[in-house]
């Protein structure tokens, strides 16, 4: 398993704390729990079997389905967020384990006027996506690669980068776009 991935399911292990406080507020495994998630800067007060993951909880729930679920499985980083900006995988983390967190998902990203994040600009500029379905996720993903500094060089960027797939290849032209809005966003 590549450094990448371990760096992401870390956050969710940090969380478990919060899934035990609000699994206690459940009368029953099959009650809905109560959870407050903020959700790209908005409150969402949402009543959740526990067993629901956080990307089932965004979709399903929430209506935000620019989430990807590839394979559910923590395998394929289809399904990244960022969790008060750490990028996890949303398909391994159950929504009640972020309760009261800030939640990041590609539709957050933009400003109300409609400028695009530096990242999703920089994927633009690069043509760094075919089919699109793994680039919400590669996006959010490298935010957090650069918000990390892991984003250092082409090298590190792939080593921090390897646990989103893309079936259709694009990985040259996502490095490319990330050294881009890596130095946009440093001001270099
Ligand atoms: S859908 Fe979560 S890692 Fe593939
Ligand atoms: S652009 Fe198609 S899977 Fe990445």
């Amino acid at each position: 398993m590549s450094c990448t991935v371990s760096a992401a399911a870390m956050p969710l292990l940090a969380a478990s704390g919060n899934a035990e406080e609000s699994a206690s507020r459940s009368s029953g495994p099959d009650e809905p729990v109560n959870i407050s998630l903020t959700i790209n800067g908005q409150p969402h007060n949402l009543a959740l079997d526990s067993r629901t993951s956080l990307l089932d909880a965004l979709r399903d729930h929430v209506g935000l389905t620019g989430t990807k679920k590839g394979c559910d499985h923590g395998q394929c980083g289809a399904c990244t967020v960022l969790v008060d900006n750490r990028r996890i995988l949303s398909c391994m983390s159950f929504a009640v384990m972020n309760d009261g967190r800030e939640v990041t998902t590609i539709e957050g990203l933009a400003l109300p006027d409609g400028t695009l994040h530096p990242m999703q600009q920089a994927f633009i500029d690069h043509d760094a996506f075919q089919c699109g379905y793994c680039t919400p996720g590669q996006i959010l993903s490298a935010i957090g690669c650069v918000n990390e500094h892991h984003a250092g060089s082409q090298d590190e960027i792939r080593e921090f980068m390897s646990g989103n797939i893309c079936r259709c290849a694009a990985y040259p032209n996502i490095v490319d776009a990330i050294v881009q809005a890596r130095d946009e966003l440093r001001g270099a």
